[in-house]
């Protein structure tokens, strides 16, 4: 992506547990241009992360947002949270190869992270490839097809 591009709109949400780590990664996102919709938690309060994936994926899935980010503690509830809607394909990341990968073969459109698991450089560093990464088709096509079951082909 060139620098006169636009950038895709990113949703983010977090838990208490993952929300220094979210305020880092949105003001990164800021800075080099993305639209940021940020939709909490603000502080270190307990709130409870279903509540922030759902919000979160609700943006990606409405076209909102292209791409969305959660974080929670370990990233393991807001991926489960947020892999209930069908339409996304979240994925729990604790590196930048896990983040390429996530993209070009799944074509993972939410990211997870856990702050309690990753710290601030190598989680921005993920986001970054995450984001500069494209799905790659081919024989992926064929396998994200069958992620639904209800869209599995007839025996
Ligand atoms: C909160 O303590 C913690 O359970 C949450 O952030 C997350 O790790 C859940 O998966």
């Amino acid at each position: 992506m060139t620098d006169t591009e636009t950038k895709p709109a990113v949703a983010i949400g977090a838990d208490h547990a993952g929300f220094p780590l979210k305020a880092a990664l949105a003001e990164a996102l800021a800075a080099i241009g993305h639209a940021v919709l940020d939709f909490g938690t603000d502080g270190t309060a307990s709130v409870d992360y279903p509540d922030f994936a759902h919000a979160v994926c609700r943006a990606v899935i409405s076209g909102q947002a292209r791409f969305g980010v959660l974080v929670c503690g370990t990233g393991i509830g807001m991926s489960i949270a947020a892999n209930r809607h069908p339409h996304i394909r979240c994925a729990l990341v604790h590196d930048a190869t896990g983040a390429r990968l996530a993209r070009a073969h799944n074509d993972a459109n939410v990211l997870a992270l856990g702050a309690r698991m990753t710290g601030p450089e190598p989680a921005l560093d993920a986001l970054r490839v995450f984001l500069a990464t494209s799905y790659e088709g081919g024989r992926h096509a064929r396998r994200l097809a069958k992620l639904t079951p209800a869209l599995e082909p007839a025996r």
